[in-house]
């Protein structure tokens, strides 16, 4: 999955037009929404406690010890996440997969590679978290047999890769919440009929929120901005235009502090 848009035209769409026409949002929220912000720690149990666990970045299943199936996903949106939620007040372990990216300031880092290291560095964290972030690009399949040495390839043709399905993190942690009133977040990386898709995937994960994103070979996993539509399990629907990943997040936070229960509304 990934987090971006081709243009940097910020009077398009959230999504774009291979994407069915948007519904009127009916929560369209601001990105910085000051009162949300100086209480998000408030809201939360306690302002000691780990707040929330963000993955972010993209796990690689190893074929053998030089190569591994993955994808294109940056970290950039679930490090944006972590810098957002930290300025809020909130304590964040970020658990990235394969990022380049240097840590950021007050963030306790977990650095994972394939998506069994991910669930259970996520599943730790989560324990006594009042939200769950899934920003990270989980492997859904990984290959059944890991070479111990590298394939060469005089050794003849390749046999197919079989593959083997990898736990959903995302749907495991929805079905059975670690904490009561937990808030769980997912990212939905789609090349089309994105909110289609995005509302199957909230429905079949069990989260509260689905950020809905398009992604594909032009739309880039590195780019800097993103856009979103986040479809709640409540029905509501936010539209993010086209913008930095920091105000998106920022936006995901309001969404997640609204239904945090110290500041139910
Ligand atoms: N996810 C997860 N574990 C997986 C696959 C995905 O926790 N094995 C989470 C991602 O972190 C994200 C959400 O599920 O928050 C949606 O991921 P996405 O890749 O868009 O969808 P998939 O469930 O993988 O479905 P598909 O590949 O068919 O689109």
């Amino acid at each position: 999955m990934g987090f971006s848009v081709p243009s940097v035209d910020s009077s398009q769409p959230a999504l774009s037009s291979t994407s069915k026409a948007l519904p009127s949002p009916t929560a369209l929220t601001t990105s910085r929404s000051q009162p949300l912000r100086r209480c998000f720690a408030r809201a939360c149990s306690s302002t000691s406690a780990p707040v929330s666990p963000v993955s972010a970045g993209g796990t690689r299943e190893p074929l053998d010890p030089v190569r591994f199936l993955g994808n294109r996903s940056s970290g950039k949106q679930g490090y944006a996440l972590a810098r957002t939620a930290v300025q809020r007040g909130a304590s964040v372990t970020l658990v990235a997969a394969n990022v380049a990216l240097p840590d950021p300031a007050g963030v306790k880092v977990v650095r994972v590679g394939t998506a069994e290291e991910l669930r259970t560095a996520v599943r730790e964290a989560a324990a006594d978290a009042d939200a769950v972030v899934m920003a990270a690009a989980v492997a859904d399949f990984r290959p059944r047999h890991v070479a111990v040495q590298k394939i060469k390839k005089d050794a003849g043709d390749p046999a197919p890769v079989e593959l083997v399905r990898n736990p959903d993190v995302l749907a495991e942690i929805s079905g059975d919440r670690p904490r009561a009133g937990q808030v769980i977040v997912g990212f939905a990386a789609e090349t089309h009929d994105a909110l289609d898709h995005g509302r199957e995937k909230l429905a079949a994960k069990g989260c509260d929120l689905m950020v809905v994103n398009e992604v594909g070979a032009t739309q880039g996993f590195e780019s800097a901005d993103n856009a979103a539509v986040v479809l709640g399990a409540d029905g509501s629907q936010t539209r993010i235009p086209y913008g930095p990943k920091e105000s998106l997040a920022d936006v995901v936070w309001d969404l997640v502090a609204a239904r945090l229960p110290g500041l139910a509304r």
